[in-house]
């Protein structure tokens, strides 16, 4: 069986582009791969936070990610900074990746605009990325395509790392899963749904009630003219209501789309298909809620299996480096 890893940063709030873009395909995954997915709690530490906020935020995203379907059964689901060895692989990696590629990264280049503290951890942010995937021996990393440059660099440096050092890790593919929903702002379809967006009217948060639902999506951003086509480029607002609905559902925008000859019935079972999909997530969050422990249990038992499999790869790497062994 493939073994499959994946990890979320620790932020707060998650939205239905979250939900739809990745957390769906997770859920999915769990019984066609041996999956480690783990809550990235070092990466939120990059960029400053308050004390004490890093760690509800990851214990507010485990109950979502349980309450969406992970299932620890099925899944290694566990928190990146409960298994030490991710802070050991990751030096070993940053010894292992130049400057040149770090300074390439698209998303340090984003990420330090406008901002006055740039952290070191923020620069060597993709070795703690390939750490993450290679303790594993990871075939496949499913991301958004986003993460591609990240993930190409975990390959190429593990590939360095195997030609000097001998052969110690598995090269990792990414996969980009073709049908998730690229989510579009409901107020702004040209920018994608973020937690950061300038309203809230735009983004459809997983805490949402049926009522802010289907108010927003009635809202929604379409265009001056009446014609229900799947065209991002020249209808983004109607070809954004068309992807979630047809993400929701299971079945292909662009067909539904013939379905069609009016905006407000769009909007309206666009908002019906994403409240029934989110109905089940939000009683299991309530749930939860109530069991604070089981979420913790949860969380041990990953730790607990992600560290076996762990702990031998850091002991392959700093034997085939020839680090003096204790
Ligand atoms: P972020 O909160 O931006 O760190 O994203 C967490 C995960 O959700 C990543 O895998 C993103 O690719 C995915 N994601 C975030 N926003 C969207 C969106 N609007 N549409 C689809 N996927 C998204
Ligand atoms: N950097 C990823 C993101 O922002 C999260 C992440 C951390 C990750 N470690 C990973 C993704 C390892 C895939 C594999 O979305």
């Amino acid at each position: 069986m493939a073994r499959v890893f994946s990890a979320i940063q620790a932020t707060g709030g998650l939205h239905l582009g979250n939900y739809l873009g990745a957390i769906k395909a997770w859920v999915d995954g769990q019984d066609e791969a041996d999956c480690f997915y783990a809550i990235a709690d070092l990466h939120a530490l990059t960029i400053p936070k308050e004390r004490g906020e890093v760690g509800a935020h990851t214990l507010e995203l485990a109950k979502v990610l349980l309450a969406c379907g992970l299932d620890v059964n099925r899944c290694t689901f566990f928190v990146q900074s409960h298994v030490r060895e991710h802070s050991e692989l990751a030096w070993l990696m940053q010894c292992v990746t130049s400057m040149g590629e770090l300074n390439r990264m698209t998303q340090f280049k984003d990420k330090t605009q406008n901002r006055k503290f740039i952290s070191a951890g923020l620069f060597t942010y993709p070795a703690l990325q390939s750490a993450d995937i290679l303790l594993y021996d990871t075939d496949k990393v499913p991301v958004g395509e986003d993460q591609r440059q990240h993930i190409e660099l975990a390959r190429d440096t593990a590939e360095r790392f195997n030609s000097r050092y001998g052969e110690t890790f598995v090269l990792p593919v990414a996969s980009i899963p073709r049908a998730a929903a690229r989510v579009m702002d409901l107020q702004d379809p040209t920018s994608k749904m973020s937690k950061s967006a300038a309203s809230e009217a735009g983004t459809i948060f997983l805490s949402d009630d049926p009522k802010a639902i289907l108010k927003k999506f009635k809202r929604a951003v379409t265009d001056s003219e009446s014609e229900v086509r799947f065209d991002f480029a020249e209808k983004p607002g109607v070809s954004n209501l068309l992807s979630i609905l047809g993400a929701a559902t299971g079945s292909d925008p662009a067909s539904i789309a013939s379905g069609y000859s009016q905006y407000g019935p769009l909007k309206v079972d666009a908002a019906e298909a994403v409240i029934e999909a989110l109905a089940p997530i939000q009683a299991r969050i309530a749930e939860l809620d109530n069991d604070p422990s089981g979420v913790r249990a949860a969380l041990k038992t990953g730790a607990d299996k992600a560290r076996k499999v762990a702990g031998v790869v850091v002991e392959r790497a700093k034997t085939n480096i020839g680090l003096l062994v204790d």
